[in-house]
């Protein structure tokens, strides 16, 4: 690939190389949450769940690049993030400030391991995030294929306050009205999915961290599900170190081994943006 012109205020609008984006949408969620949109390279091709490098031009004049889950499923013409806005961070500090028809840095070379394929074939998928750990399950949500291969899927999401859950609740409610889905998957594919939102700092209708919600019983209950059985049940979880360390333990307590693209098991990790 040919060195990449660097993207600066002054050279923004004239850049046309493979790996400069332009930016489509921008929506702010909280002072500490935003999502925005950018054009999709014709040539990239990904599995709903993966993640990208993608950034903004350095004052160094080097790219500053962060690996960013992407959050649109992979038959959307656009690409989505959802992010989280750190006003010291070097890269957010910057990017929270994007507009339409700016232009970011992305490279097309997409991994991971939050993919449908990563997991053994079974019946209920649990997916479960921490904050901006819920993008790579914006994807899969919208992928027709996770409901292809399941017959329920459990999205548990957790954050501090009830404004953070916003951007998880906008979409849950966005793909139960799905025209598309429910051409593909059947008007009954929305009762496949069920949302489990809780915070942890602000009252709200269900409350507690996911790792005690799950250890309680507190979420089977509510749910009416017996519990999560090796046999049948998939997980995929991403947030933060401290987050994924614990829900390994709480997985693991359940008989569920992690698995990975290149030996599928019962569940599989990964850390979400942070900085
Ligand atoms: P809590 O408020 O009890 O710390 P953060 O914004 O710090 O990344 O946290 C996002 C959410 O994840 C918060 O609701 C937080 O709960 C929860 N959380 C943080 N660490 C863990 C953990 N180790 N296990 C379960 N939940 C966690």
């Amino acid at each position: 690939m040919t060195e990449q012109t660097p993207v600066t205020e002054t050279n923004a609008k004239v850049i046309t190389l493979p790996d400069a984006q332009t930016v489509t949408q921008v929506q702010h969620w909280t002072d500490r949450l935003f999502s925005f949109r950018v054009t999709r390279p014709a040539s990239l091709r990904f599995r709903s769940g993966e993640f990208v490098m993608i950034g903004l031009m350095g004052e160094n004049g080097k790219p500053l690049l962060r690996a960013y889950s992407i959050a649109s499923p992979a038959w959307d013409d656009e690409l989505e993030f959802y992010s989280i806005k750190v006003p010291d961070g070097p890269l957010t500090s910057k990017l929270q400030h994007i507009k339409e028809g700016n232009q970011i840095i992305l490279r097309p070379k997409p991994v991971g391991t939050l993919v449908l394929d990563a997991l053994l074939p079974g019946k209920r998928l649990w997916l479960f995030a921490t904050g901006t750990g819920f993008a790579p399950f914006a994807s899969l949500l919208r992928d027709p294929d996770t409901y292809a291969r399941y017959d329920e899927i459990i999205m548990m999401h957790t954050c501090r306050d009830v404004a953070e859950l916003n951007y998880s609740r906008d979409l849950i409610d966005s793909i139960r009205k799905d025209e598309m889905l429910a051409e593909l998957m059947g008007d009954g594919f929305a009762d496949k999915l069920k949302y489990y939102p809780t915070t942890t700092q602000e009252k709200s209708p269900n409350m507690g961290r996911i790792t005690d919600n799950l250890s309680s019983g507190k979420v089977f209950a509510d749910l009416g599900i017996d519990g999560i059985n090796p046999e049948t049940d998939r997980g995929m979880v991403c947030g933060s170190l401290a987050f994924n360390t614990d829900m390994k333990a709480a997985l693991e307590s359940f008989g569920l081994e992690e698995g990975a693209n290149s030996d599928p098991k019962q569940y599989v990790v990964e850390k979400a943006f942070v900085g």
